[in-house]
């Protein structure tokens, strides 16, 4: 059943490539620079005149729908804002019937966010449900949805279900902007742009030897610090998840540019900084970020764009990932954490698929 891996959780790493796919196949046309979904077809005009998305969720999803506030903004131009479910029902949310309330969730049975779906339609907003399995309870009762098709996830740590999710998300946000924002031939391009990204996510899956190397070194490290700016902040805080939740090393994640802000204070020789540092318009700055933590000798690791040599210089580690465009890129960056969690895990002998105090879905609240 684990297909010849160690673990669910690593089987499931390595099944990110189908898992886009599945999930954008029949919906993303690059010839004709459309996106089809049917599940929100229906209410596609309430969804375009949506004077704000409000997107509901917790713990890996609620970090997709951080890439997908990202997302949405960029390509919509309709205003975002991500909350955490269990936040979001207690406080008596202002919403209305202009609002649409967006929940994700891998299971479909998470207690805080099916109650924020509650609340938002008993406040007349309309609901839309990402899920991964259907038939769930959240899938039952949003007002229409998009499934996520990543296949069963067995492992607490959520990886795949991560990946799909912002995929669906990239499909949203361009069914959002079509007709408003986007032109068909804007649209086309992104489209084909995502249709590499299996391609390239095996490549990067092809890296795990390194990663691995790259997980002796740092296996005993006590803490984590993972910064990202752009659309790659939330990969870092989802990085410092994954590593937190199956290693039980202490983790944060947080904006590059945020770290002069307190954390910087953390750091001295033991505390290793995963930099997520693309070349893209925020290159110079990362650049900037990865010196003041070199200065204070924290222990620099690094994703980085493929050919970009000058940035080895600057790291103990350097792990060079092929590159998308901008608001894309979640989908690779986000893959070498995963594979560096799961393998600092193992190597501490922990339970990877069933870390202790966790359960794959939190029916609590
Ligand atoms: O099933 P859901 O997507 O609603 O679950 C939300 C969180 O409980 C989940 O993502 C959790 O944070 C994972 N263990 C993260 O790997």
């Amino acid at each position: 059943e684990k297909a010849g891996f160690d673990h669910f959780m690593l089987k499931e790493i390595f099944e990110q490539p189908e898992a886009i796919e599945n999930s954008m196949r029949g919906r993303a046309l690059p010839n004709e620079g459309q996106v089809r979904l049917g599940g929100i077809r229906e209410h596609i005009d309430r969804l375009r005149n949506a004077k704000r998305i409000i997107i509901c969720a917790c713990g890996t999803s609620w970090h997709s729908g951080l890439v997908g506030e990202y997302l949405i903004e960029e390509y919509a131009r309709i205003p975002v804002e991500v909350e955490y479910a269990s936040e979001f029902r207690y406080r008596h949310p202002i919403l209305s019937k202009d609002d649409v309330v967006i929940a994700i969730s891998q299971s479909g049975e998470t207690a805080d966010t099916l109650a924020a779906i509650r609340e938002a339609k008993a406040k007349g907003a309309l609901v839309l449900g990402i899920c991964n399995v259907v038939g769930s309870s959240i899938a039952r009762e949003t007002d229409c949805g998009i499934y996520t098709h990543a296949g069963p996830e067995i492992g607490v740590a959520s990886t795949k279900a991560f990946t799909a999710q912002v995929t669906v998300l990239v499909l949203l946000a361009l069914a959002l902007s079509q007709k408003r924002t986007l032109s068909d031939e804007q649209t086309k391009d992104i489209i084909q742009d995502l249709y590499q990204l299996p391609k390239k996510v095996q490549e990067i899956l092809n890296l795990n030897e390194e990663i691995f190397e790259m997980a002796k070194v740092f296996k005993d490290a006590r803490n984590f610090l993972y910064l990202g700016r752009g659309f790659n902040f939330p990969v870092a805080l989802e990085g410092a998840l994954k590593l937190k939740e199956i290693s039980y090393i202490h983790a944060e994640g947080y904006p590059a540019a945020e770290m002069k802000h307190g954390p910087i204070a953390l750091i001295d020789e033991n505390m290793p900084v995963v930099f997520i540092a693309n070349k893209d318009s925020s290159y110079q700055k990362i650049i900037s970020n990865i010196e003041e933590v070199r200065s204070r000798k924290g222990r620099v690791i690094v994703i980085a764009s493929e050919g970009d040599n000058d940035i080895d210089k600057l790291a103990e580690f350097v792990i060079h990932i092929p590159d998308a465009m901008m608001p894309l890129m979640p989908l690779l960056t986000v893959i070498p954490l995963q594979l560096l969690a799961y393998h600092i895990a193992v190597l501490r002998g922990c339970d990877v698929d069933q870390p202790r105090n966790l359960a794959k879905s939190v029916t609590v609240e």
